[in-house]
């Protein structure tokens, strides 16, 4: 377990490393091309940051009207014992924020720093880690939600730039697509079912989600769905019940949340047989499991990628004066060590 643990953790440090040459999974480098992710796509509201904000356990992410998350949010979770919750950019190394509504804030400024307040987007990625007790080890990485139309003060531009970052990411076939559908809305006009389908038509990276279940008209519910038969899935569709807007009104705490979204399956007379495997725990566990899997499988094909450009690191270590080294004999400890150590002297680099 340690292993599959420390896995999930490699590759975030080799993600963040990227981040910090400047490799954003376009041009140049392509080392996040080999490396498994999970990215959340949906339509705007259809339930993105509640879904993510439920897998963490807290409130943290940025809210209001029109496009929000206008840069990629690489979002590493780390399970820690204890009640030490905290979180840490890259981008501040330095800092460990305890208060969620400073996470939410920095967000956002950090947001501003690159688009300015023109609400354009940006394809270079926030890193933000969190360790707490109440999530399982897993990286996700939010992403803008499509959506059809400009809003004020927007360019035209957004909704193709939005489409085509979201794109970039689901199209590579070591993207794990988390597709965010609600429930009140036909499946088959659904923004990220749509995208997912063109990109990965057998369905086997795709894991769909049902958002809003509690929204649906009565007499109505989502069967069809969650059992496969309107959109068919390798993996199973995972239902979820998140906080409505009256509750994040009343600042309902998050894990009050998950217990009452689980309740609310395990009492419901129509997805009560299926209730232990719906709601965000359950989903974050699925994922956690299935990212740890395919990492494993992909070993081989991410040591030779990255084998292809230690000599590009190398070089750039040694214009920056320090030099590292390589024992072939231990490749998994040996690309950790050199992802430790460039995370340190890129560190140094930022500041
Ligand atoms: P995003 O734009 O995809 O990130 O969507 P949000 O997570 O911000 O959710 C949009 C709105 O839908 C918010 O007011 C949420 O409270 C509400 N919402 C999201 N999921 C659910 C759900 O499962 N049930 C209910 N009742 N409301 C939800
Ligand atoms: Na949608
Ligand atoms: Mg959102």
């Amino acid at each position: 377990m340690a292993t599959m643990v420390s896995l999930i953790g490699l590759v975030n440090n080799i993600q963040r490393a990227c981040t910090v040459l400047g490799d954003h999974g376009g041009e140049g480098l392509s080392l996040w091309e080999a490396l498994p992710t999970v990215a959340v796509v949906g339509g705007q509201s259809s339930g993105k940051s509640s879904v993510l904000e439920s897998v963490v356990g807290r409130d943290f992410l940025p809210r209001g009207s029109g496009i929000v998350t206008r840069r990629p949010l690489v979002l590493q979770l780390h399970k820690i014992e204890g009640q030490s919750e905290y979180a840490e950019f890259l981008h501040a190394p330095r800092k460990k924020f305890t208060d969620f509504a400073s996470v939410r804030k920095e967000i956002q400024d950090e947001t501003d720093r690159i688009t300015g307040k023109t609400k354009q987007i940006s394809n270079i990625p926030i890193h933000l880690s969190i360790y707490s007790p109440n999530v399982v080890n897993l990286t996700l990485i939010d992403l803008p939600g499509l959506t059809k139309v400009a809003v004020e003060g927007q360019p035209d531009s957004i909704v193709e730039d939005i489409e085509n970052m979201v794109r970039s990411y689901v199209e590579k076939p070591n993207c794990i697509i988390l597709a965010i559908s609600p429930a009140n809305q036909d499946i088959a006009t659904s923004d990220a079912i749509k995208l997912a389908r063109e990109v990965d038509p057998s369905g086997e990276r795709t894991f769909g989600v049902l958002t809003k279940l509690d929204l649906m008209d009565k007499g109505t519910n989502a069967l069809d769905v969650i059992e496969g038969r309107s959109y068919r899935l390798q993996h199973p569709w995972v239902g979820i019940v998140n906080r409505s807007q009256a509750d994040i009104n009343k600042n309902v705490d998050m894990i009050h949340a998950r217990k009452k979204e689980q309740e609310y399956f395990e009492t419901s007379p129509e997805y009560g047989h299926l209730a232990h495997k719906m709601g965000s725990e359950y989903l974050a566990k699925l994922l956690s499991k299935h990212l740890e899997t395919v990492i494993r499988q992909r070993i081989p094909s991410i040591i030779a990628l990255i084998n292809k450009t230690i000599d590009e690191l190398n070089a750039e270590l040694d214009r920056i004066g320090r030099p590292i080294a390589v024992d072939s004999g231990a490749q998994l400890y040996t690309i950790l060590e050199m992802c430790r150590a460039f995370d340190k002297v890129f560190r140094e680099h930022l500041d």
